[in-house]
């Protein structure tokens, strides 16, 4: 039996074990996927056990992300450019580190609006933490000529454009409006529009005819960003999806099978929010 985990601290909350043991069911597999509770001062002592062997990798969580970066054996491209895992992979007795979050976010687009990408001019990317780091890194990789970075600190997003390019340009959240002028994305990566909060003096009238407008938040699904865009008719990309999709890599690499991201799960997951 191939065995998976997601770990945290807390770990309660987790909807990954609902994820990954819907799509174990839907394809019959002799495995299973436990949430384990790992304490801060734990980690190092889980991760020479996952050495031997037990398990064929797993998921981390809040507040491991970063920590497990120096006790891995290795750490692919993505997970250093990220600065974050979120995904452990056991290979004949080394740990390897990934981050999945930037697929995610991309197959997530590519599902909920394809074709995003074609003549997009511009972006404009709300926030500047640890998940504004996954989606510049793919929005830089698929070309976008040229991202606003908004966020409330301004020297957090003029970081991350010193870190990933020329293409970035970093700004104040006040300035948000006038940065949506002709924008043909708009992706929010804080935390702003989770249980009942919002962005003051939210406007998106300006952005271009068709315009996409994605969040990452999922609690509600439909946050006060997407009712606005909705609302205006530009086409919305719930962040319940990128959920769903980031969980896709990490199967695949533990059970050797690609799961679908289906209604059937969304519905289930969703109904667990
Ligand atoms: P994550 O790793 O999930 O991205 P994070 O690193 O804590 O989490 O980043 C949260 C983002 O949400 C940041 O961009 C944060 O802005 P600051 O850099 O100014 O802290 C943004 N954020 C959180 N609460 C906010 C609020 N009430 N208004 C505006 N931005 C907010």
């Amino acid at each position: 039996m191939k065995k998976a985990f997601v770990i945290g601290h807390p770990i309660a909350h987790s909807r990954s074990p609902l994820i990954h043991r819907t799509w174990i069911a839907e394809h019959g597999l002799d495995a299973s996927y436990e949430a384990i509770d790992v304490a801060p001062a734990d980690l190092a002592a889980f991760i020479g056990r996952l050495r031997e062997g037990e398990f064929a990798g797993g998921n981390v969580t809040i507040p491991h992300k970063e920590e497990v970066m120096g006790l891995v054996d290795a750490l692919d491209p993505l997970a250093k450019r990220i600065g974050a895992v979120n995904t452990l992979v056991a290979q004949k007795g080394k740990i390897l580190g990934t981050n999945t979050d930037y697929e995610g976010f991309l197959a997530n687009l590519d599902a909920q609006a394809p074709g995003w990408d074609a003549a997009l001019e511009s972006a404009v990317v709300i926030g500047a933490g640890g998940a504004a780091r996954a989606i510049l890194a793919g929005l830089t990789d698929r070309g976008v000529p040229r991202i606003d970075l908004v966020n409330r600190t301004l020297g957090r997003a003029q970081a991350l454009a010193a870190e990933f390019g020329p293409t970035i340009a970093p700004g104040p959240l006040s300035r948000m409006t006038a940065r949506f002028q002709g924008a043909g994305l708009v992706v929010n990566t804080s935390s702003v529009g989770m249980k009942g909060t919002a962005f003051t003096d939210l406007d998106l009238s300006g952005l271009a005819p068709g315009a996409v407008v994605a969040d990452i938040v999922y609690t509600p699904l439909i946050t006060p960003l997407l009712a606005q865009a909705r609302a205006k008719g530009f086409a919305c990309v719930d962040g319940l999806g990128m959920l769903l999709h980031q969980a896709v890599p990490g199967f695949r690499a533990w059970f050797g099978v690609a799961p679908a991201v289906t209604e059937t799960l969304t519905n289930r997951v969703l109904a667990a929010l």
